[in-house]
């Protein structure tokens, strides 16, 4: 029986995840904070045979989140870990972000999935097999001047995921980068902008989850749009910008 954790799980792509894995004879631990939203997902993962736990932290805790994966781990080696929980940062009035929302994005975005990823490496590397999927953005390779932090989170986990891939690939353990494009979720809602492609959470954990399985360094959708952020990375910085200026967004205030 594979066992697979979620982080925020509780919510869009993370809670289309847990119930794509969802069915019987599977174990699935989905984390997240709001607990009657991370309920209800358990709940219809249940109903479709998994096996689920649940756990509520804040992924910023590094001692919790280290406790409970090591406890975790040793009661039910973790095959594949998912490292999905994030927030959007960026100013809501399109103004440049608070210093407090910067640090507060790099915290949860970067830090925060850190903390979960490098002790389930640590782990996985210690028993020689398992999984890390760390969820970047396609904004890893094409940078939204409406969010720096955010952008920066994301290209820092392309960059660290990538990196330790070759590291621990000889150990047995497999980390791949996943880089979506638009994504309808509350995430994404929040975004006031274009969103070209954009997609449902269902078809982008569909996506994820196939590439998790053919073990893509890079899982980026959809083409079209990881072709153009890619290819705009090796134009002039200043064509590259001009190619940005459609893509410019603000940031609604609450859910
Ligand atoms: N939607 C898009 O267009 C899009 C595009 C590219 C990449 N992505 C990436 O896809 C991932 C999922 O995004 P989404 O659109 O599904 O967002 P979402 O619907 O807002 O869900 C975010 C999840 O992260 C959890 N979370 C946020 N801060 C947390 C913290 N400090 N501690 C623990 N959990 C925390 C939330 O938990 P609670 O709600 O329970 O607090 C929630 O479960 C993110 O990494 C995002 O950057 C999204």
């Amino acid at each position: 029986m594979s066992v697979t954790l979620i982080t925020g799980a509780s919510s869009g792509i993370g809670a289309a995840l847990a119930r794509h894995y969802a069915q019987p004879g599977a174990n699935l631990i989905l984390h997240g904070r709001d607990a009657p939203r991370l309920e209800a997902v358990a709940q219809a993962c249940r109903d479709q045979g998994a096996h689920v736990e649940t756990e509520r932290l804040d992924v910023r805790d590094r001692p919790a989140i280290a406790a409970w994966l090591k406890n975790l781990d040793a009661r039910r080696p973790i095959d594949l870990v998912i490292v999905n929980a994030a927030i959007n940062g960026g100013d809501p009035g399109g103004d440049v972000e608070t210093e407090a929302m910067a640090f507060e994005t790099v915290d949860v975005n970067l830090v925060g999935a850190l903390n979960v990823a490098l002790p389930c490496a640590t782990l996985m590397r210690a028993r020689g097999n398992g999984q890390i999927a760390l969820v970047s953005s396609l904004a890893a390779f094409a940078p939204l001047p409406d969010a720096p932090a955010y952008s920066g989170t994301k290209a820092a986990l392309l960059a660290h995921g990538l990196a330790l891939r070759e590291k621990l690939k000889p150990h047995g353990v497999r980390i791949n980068v996943v880089t979506p494009g638009y994504v309808k979720t509350a995430m994404g809602s929040e975004y006031q902008g274009w969103r070209p492609l954009e997609i449902s959470a269902q078809d982008a954990a569909a996506r994820i989850a196939r590439g998790l399985a053919r073990d893509r360094d890079i899982v980026a959708f959809p083409w079209i749009l990881a072709a153009a952020a890619r290819g705009a990375a090796l134009l002039p910085e200043s064509l590259r910008r001009l190619g940005m200026s459609g893509f410019k967004f603000k940031i609604r205030v609450g859910r």
